[in-house]
């Protein structure tokens, strides 16, 4: 599964804010056809990371790699360009507008000077059906939506965008549970594609039964990667919190 040039590659990438050392030497694999979970304590530097990937935050070194192919994004829009698409926990949905506008917000497609409708909502209902992600009309607003479906559609519209390499963070914090398994069904399809996902979560029920490894963050360092067919949840809480070193 490991196997191979991976889709995204960081080696030793560094980012400290003044006195603060948020990524420490910090390297990473996902590969395509692979959901790679990132877990730690608060502060243990997992945002940093997925900000680092997706082009928010610039390192101060180390090499981060697309398919091989060594990237220097300068800002979101480069990483998104590379195929890294992010979902972050606000998901940056507009909620008085409609599932349809909200799949394709900076890329409308225009029949003469208007927006064409039809196309949205039939590309629109295509792919939330291909995804499996159950929403009633396309043409509903965003804010009268389910936390569940809402994540989903962020999902949905990543995917939409191009992402190949989907980075996912925190996606079922504020979801129930029957909304949580839903949402995970959709990451085990979005993994499926032969994308590459990197999920951050601190549900470790969902984390054990999504990734198919597992890396460990602590202090800004990785303390630990697992496939998690060959860990246990005292390794992985142990790794998180110092009482296992390597
Ligand atoms: N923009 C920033 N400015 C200053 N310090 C930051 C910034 N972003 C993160 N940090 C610091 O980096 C460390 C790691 O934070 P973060 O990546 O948010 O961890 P996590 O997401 O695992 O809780 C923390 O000590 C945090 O305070
Ligand atoms: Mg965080």
């Amino acid at each position: 599964m490991t196997a191979g040039t991976p889709a995204l590659e960081l080696r030793a990438v560094t980012k400290t804010f003044g006195h603060v050392t948020a990524l420490d030497q910090v390297d990473l694999e996902a590969h395509a056809g692979e959901i790679l979970a990132v877990v730690g304590d608060n502060g243990a530097g997992k945002s940093s990371l997925i900000r680092a990937i997706s082009g928010v935050y610039r390192p101060d070194s180390g090499s981060i790699k697309v398919d091989g192919a060594e990237m220097h994004f300068q800002m979101p829009t480069d990483a998104r360009t590379a195929g890294i698409a992010t979902v972050f926990q606000d998901l940056a949905l507009v909620e008085v507008l409609d599932v349809a506008t909200n799949m394709f917000l900076g890329q409308i497609p225009r029949r003469g000077p208007f927006a064409d409708r039809k196309r949205m909502e039939r590309e629109s209902r295509a792919f939330l059906d291909e995804l499996k992600v159950t929403v009633s009309s396309v043409r509903s607003e965003v804010g009268m939506l389910s936390g569940g479906q809402r994540q989903m559609i962020a999902i949905a519209r990543a995917l939409r965008t191009g992402g190949r390499i989907v980075l996912l963070d925190e996606p079922t914090a504020a979801l129930g549970v029957r909304e949580t398994a839903q949402a995970a069904e959709m990451i085990a399809g979005v993994k499926e594609r032969g994308n590459a996902v990197i999920i951050v979560s601190h549900d470790m029920g969902l984390v054990f039964e999504l990734a198919d490894r597992i890396q460990v963050m602590r202090l800004g360092r990785v303390a630990g990667v697992r496939a998690t067919a060959e860990t246990s949840r005292d390794e992985i809480i142990g790794l998180i919190t110092g009482s296992i070193v390597e």
